[in-house]
């Protein structure tokens, strides 16, 4: 399902909408256009937002229907949180979001989202199509019964005169491409693993993938044995399904400012191998491959955006099961970098896959490179359902991805990398080990990963918790979010700044 967005100016008293809504700040209807309408409705607005309780916070709103008294048949207030946050993208996404549910819950097609004289810009108008577009999404294939709720056809981005109509416009495009980015991650999670294979997720990469400048090469089994990538293979081991790994790349018309390089962790199905989880934890493990996802979303985004950067995505993938070839505890695995790991445990197997990924994309010395992985359980454990976790060795790169984050309406929370705990990861047989000493997991996979970064500017996001929501959000769903498709979208539009 998507919404229909349009920029169109908008006279607020006279235009003819099933919907009308009205941005406000808890400083109350103010003197603008929400006072204006109050008096318009002779003063029902402020006394139902004294009789509710309202008191705009973001994501609140308060509906008022207008009995014919003017051409709009409702007035939304949309809350947009205290005035200072008027400047932060998320409150507009959040508001854009909202006045399309509240339209799609009252079954109008058309609303009109009245942005205020003083807000006229690309990034609120933007925000608030991205914020609709979101919550428009539905992943509903599988269902055979009806709509439980609606969804407005048409979104229109209310402008007055003043407003530079062109640069609306483009920021509504820009819209509708993160949008449909985002859109696609989530699909791609929330596909049952049976149908989402390694080789499904390659079709989907190469037909979404395509466009002035973006290259996919999807890699089999044999080239797979052939470039060494043994975590990979490995993993793979316990299965039927055949591996695959995603070589993308995306190079601007001009001379790259810089060279960025993603991966994803690509797992699946992730029943924990041989070190089988119980039937609970494997309830969402379709989600394993989320990283993977917002890496092919990204990069199927790019041709539209067209960043000047060079960027190499790269996704391994496969299931990971326990078959009678499956790998097993106190197996040793070589790397291409002759680093050689004991597996100690068969669940821990996404550092496995990523670090093939890491030694192939470190060779390449990018300016920089960010992995995104549902990793650990610890991770939840520690940061919630919220935050991801945000591990690096370089701190300009952690704080940008952060202020990229918070802009996208992704929380990342850095964590350390201490060297008093790569004692944990030591191995007796082989140089390390692939799980820890018990305690500080989300902390001892990421040093895990760093044993094959070299010294590239490198960004661990461990998006175990955010990837998949287990509750409705405005902006989502129940099920997978799409998380960090905006952060990184947001990342190489600004990089080199
Ligand atoms: N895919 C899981 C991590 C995970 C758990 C993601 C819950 C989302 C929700 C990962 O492969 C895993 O199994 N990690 C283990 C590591 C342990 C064996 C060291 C974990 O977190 O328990
Ligand atoms: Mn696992
Ligand atoms: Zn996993």
């Amino acid at each position: 399902m998507s919404i229909d967005i349009k920029i169109r100016e908008i006279a607020p008293a006279r235009v003819q909408t099933g919907l009308l809504a009205v941005p406000v700040t808890d400083k109350g209807l103010g003197e603008g256009l929400a006072k204006r309408l109050d008096r318009q409705l002779k003063g029902r607005l402020a006394a139902l937002v004294k009789k509710s309780g309202f008191t705009a916070k973001s994501g609140s709103s308060l509906l008022v229907a207008t009995h014919g008294v003017m051409p709009a048949g409702h007035v939304l207030l949309v809350g947009l949180g205290k005035q200072d946050e008027e400047e932060s993208p998320h409150a507009w996404r959040v508001a854009g979001a909202v006045a399309a549910r509240e339209a799609g819950r009252i079954w109008v097609d058309e609303a009109v989202f009245m942005l205020p004289p003083d807000r006229q810009t690309g990034m609120v108008a933007g925000a608030v199509a991205e914020g609709a577009l979101l919550c428009a999404y539905r992943f509903d294939k599988y269902r055979s019964n009806g709509r439980r709720n609606g969804v407005p056809r048409t979104l229109v981005v209310g402008r007055n005169a003043s407003g530079g109509s062109a640069a609306l416009a483009r920021a509504a495009r820009q819209a509708r491409v993160t949008a449909s980015a985002v859109c696609l991650a989530r699909d791609l999670v929330n596909e049952p693993a049976s149908t989402a294979t390694a080789s499904y997720l390659s079709e989907q990469a190469v037909a979404h993938c395509v466009g002035e400048g973006l290259k996919v090469e999807v890699w089999g089994k044999r080239k797979i044995q052939q470039m060494k990538l043994a975590g990979l293979l490995a993993v793979n081991q316990g299965s039927r399904e055949e591996p695959r790994f995603l070589h993308m790349r995306y190079r601007p018309k001009a001379k790259p400012r810089r060279k960025v390089a993603l991966i994803g962790k690509g797992i699946t199905f992730d029943s924990g191998g041989l070190s089988l989880k119980p039937p609970r934890s494997m309830e969402t493990m379709k989600l394993d491959m989320a990283g993977g996802a917002a890496v092919i979303a990204v990069m199927s985004a790019l041709p539209k955006l067209a960043p000047d950067v060079e960027v190499l995505g790269l996704v391994p993938a496969t299931d990971n099961l326990p078959d009678g070839g499956a790998q097993k505890p106190g197996d040793v695995i070589r790397y291409l970098n002759g680093k050689t790991v004991e597996v100690m445990n068969t669940d821990a197997e996404g550092r496995l896959i990523l670090a093939d990924a890491l030694l192939l994309a470190a060779r390449e010395k990018p300016d920089c490179m960010i992995n995104l992985a549902t990793l650990t359980g610890a991770c939840i454990v520690a940061l919630g359902n919220e935050l991801a976790g945000l591990f690096s060795n370089d701190g300009d790169l952690a704080e940008t991805l952060t202020a990229c984050g918070r802009d996208a309406g992704e929380s990342l929370w850095r964590l350390p990398l201490p060297a008093e705990y790569r004692e944990d990861i030591k191995s007796q047989v082989a140089d390390i080990k692939n799980v820890g000493a018990g305690s500080a997991g989300a902390i001892t996979a990421a040093l895990f990963l760093q044993e094959f970064v070299d010294d590239v500017p490198w960004a661990h996001l461990d998006i175990a918790g955010p990837a998949f929501a287990g509750k409705d959000r405005v902006t989502c769903p129940k099920g997978g979010t799409g998380f960090g498709v905006r952060t990184l979208l947001n990342f190489l539009s600004c990089t080199g700044d």
